[in-house]
């Protein structure tokens, strides 16, 4: 039975918690902390010795914990390409961009519970010999950055931070750093640049990963919000134990934003695997369910960047059957477990893990026209295919949804979405602005042609009889920006 398991947002919502450090302590605040800086060298058979920092790392590993900023990524994996012999300082960032479009936990973890981030933090910060971290905050979530600097303070003054922490002799500072306001700036490199004090511009990879060549060209880690307030858990119960949560290869719980046409849009943790996208939809104690008369049209399951589900899809799955034997399983899209490996086995992702769902009252052009004003918008411009492509794609969709369609948009649209990624970018901004526009136009491109061809057929009517024509209907796009607006480098252009 798929339920909620809170581990994360253990006390957030509970009646009368607040994100004040007294809160925190009464409800065990700092204790693992403590415990972390308390473990000592353990023995060796060959008669070395581990320090408590390789420890916690590699209880980090064996927990199987996989970042929760996207790409999901092993976390012990990331953390053990730093150098700690390079000579350089290590840094650490807490990644708190979340800018992706359908995407909201990682802000329920700042607004209200701030000092299990930093407890957290200071732990992965303390496993990984940093001294100096970061937490690079969406500029526009101006109260969460007051909310986490007066979480710091209070951190401070209970030498939880600064030198010295608990007579243990680790130093450790945290600072908050408001983002530009841009998409791109939760990118990893484009972060480090722009906490440099420059544009958010991607770094090629490789050389620049930041684990090698991070900050300042330092080894740096950066993780997503979610991911690091994990630390503490896997200490407190041990990697193994953790690793039990969720399922193989997903372990752990994730928090799930869950938005668009469904009864009760939120947030909801659950254990990774434990429920599938039906149940997160349609179950009580979830979604509860689409608007009374709807019928689904199309989930998109991982932020906007994922490649959208349409409803009925299916596919062939690999799983163990009762001996153990490896045989492939015909899987609803709705009957997909919501966890790392299951999506990307159907071609998509759980990315940010923010699920929208689309009801029949949708229209899935207007929809997409959405998405592609927001990518074109936010490409940092640096490289063409995107730059380029970007625009081009939103131009297309503008002109399908203003009544200027062709029949042909569908294959133009594909044909660019194509040229984009596969190794053309300098970032992962390339398959994240092409995906959606590949799997929306490919999933129904009936609506896409039947759209462009009564533009057409509409246009021809009203060049031969003036009285035969009917006004095409405007659908204003749910964005601030206008495609008129001057172009180029978008981080820079907000409005
Ligand atoms: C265009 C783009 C935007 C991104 N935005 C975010 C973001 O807002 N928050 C985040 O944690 N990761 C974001 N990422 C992923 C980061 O680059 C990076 O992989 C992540 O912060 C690593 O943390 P994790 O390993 O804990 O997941 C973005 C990636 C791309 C390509
Ligand atoms: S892929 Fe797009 S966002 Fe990424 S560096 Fe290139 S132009 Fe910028």
């Amino acid at each position: 039975m798929a339920r909620e398991y809170k581990l994360i947002l253990k006390y957030a919502d509970e009646p009368g918690y607040t994100p004040d450090i007294g809160c925190y302590l009464r409800h065990g605040g700092y204790e693992i902390l403590k415990k972390a800086l308390a473990m000592q060298p353990r023995e060796l058979p060959n008669g070395g010795k581990k320090s408590p920092q390789e420890q916690i790392r590699d209880d980090v590993k064996v927990s199987g914990l996989r970042g929760r900023g996207g790409a999901g990524f092993s976390c012990g994996l990331k953390w053990s390409f730093v150098d700690h012999k390079s000579g350089k300082p290590v840094y650490l960032i807490c990644n708190a961009d979340e800018s992706e479009p359908g995407t909201f936990k990682d802000r329920q973890i700042i607004y209200k519970d701030p000092h299990q981030l930093l407890e957290g933090m200071i732990i992965a910060c303390y496993a990984n010999n940093a001294h100096l971290a970061y937490i690079y905050i969406r500029g526009e979530m101006a109260g969460g950055a007051r909310i986490l600097n007066r979480a710091l303070a209070e951190a401070r003054s209970k030498n939880f931070l600064g030198k010295n922490i608990l007579g243990s002799g680790y130093d450790l500072e945290i600072y908050v750093h408001r983002g530009a306001g841009a998409y791109i700036c939760g990118e990893e490199t484009g972060l480090i640049e722009s906490l440099e004090g420059k544009r958010a511009y991607p770094r090629i990879k490789p050389p620049y990963f930041p684990a090698v060549l991070g900050l300042w060209m330092c080894p740096t880690i950066v993780n997503n919000v979610e991911t690091l307030c994990n630390i503490k858990h896997i200490v407190a119960m041990g990697g193994a134990e953790f690793a039990k949560l969720g399922t193989p290869n997903n372990t752990g719980t994730r928090i799930v934003s869950l938005s668009g046409r469904v009864k009760k849009p939120g947030y909801y943790e659950i254990e990774v695997g434990r429920a599938t996208i039906g149940e997160l939809i349609f179950d009580e104690k979830f979604g509860g369910g689409l608007p009374d008369g709807r019928k689904l049209k199309a989930v998109i399951p991982g932020g906007s960047s994922a490649k959208v589900f349409k409803a009925g899809e299916k596919f062939k799955l690999k799983k163990k059957d009762a001996e153990g034997k490896m045989i492939e399983q015909e899987t609803d899209m709705l009957d997909l477990p919501y966890d790392f490996d299951s999506l990307i086995a159907a071609g998509s992702m759980s990315g940010s893990s923010a699920i929208i769902v689309m009801d029949d009252s949708v229209d899935i052009v207007e929809a997409l026209a959405n998405i592609a004003v927001f990518y074109a918008h936010e490409s940092c411009g640096q490289c063409t295919p995107c730059r380029e492509g970007s625009l081009w794609m939103s131009k297309a969709l503008h002109r399908l949804t203003h009544g200027e369609g062709r029949a042909g948009d569908a294959d133009y649209l594909i044909k660019i979405a194509d040229n984009i990624p596969g190794g053309r970018t300098i970032c992962a901004f390339g398959e994240a602005c092409s995906w959606p526009v590949q799997s929306f136009v490919g999933k129904f491109k009936d609506e896409f042609v039947a759209k462009g061809k009564a533009d057409e057929e509409r246009r021809a009517k009203e060049k031969t009889g003036p009285a035969a024509a009917t006004p095409p209907v405007r659908h204003e796009l749910a964005t601030a920006h206008s495609l008129d607006e001057p172009r180029g480098h978008g981080v820079f252009q907000k409005s």
